[in-house]
């Protein structure tokens, strides 16, 4: 054991999978849904009501709100939300 966990390996949880708009994605017990979706390539998450552009997850602790997305039809700060196995999550119609 060393003083840095990360020097003594990296274990991801157990596979969980989510529906991110009908397409199943595969994402691991213990992450943020924000870190799975990145993970498996969605860095884009929605879009700025006023210009339009491109938005996605910035601070990672709840405060920027830029990691909007609907859960359940919920909108939600995907980095507040674990992920978990059945989790629907729309990024179209998100803020
Ligand atoms: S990434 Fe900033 S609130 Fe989620």
């Amino acid at each position: 054991m060393t003083a840095l966990r990360i020097a003594d390996g990296f274990r991801r949880g157990a596979a969980v999978t989510f529906d991110v708009d009908g397409v199943a994605v595969v994402g691991h017990r213990g992450e943020t849904l924000a870190a799975a979706l990145l993970a498996a390539g969605f860095a884009r998450l929605r879009h700025s009501p006023r210009d339009f552009s491109p938005r996605g997850a910035y601070c990672f602790m709840g405060a920027c709100q830029e990691c909007v997305v609907q859960v359940g039809g919920v909108l939600r700060q995907s980095c507040q939300v674990p992920v978990e196995d059945g989790l629907v999550v729309g990024l179209k119609g998100s803020l």
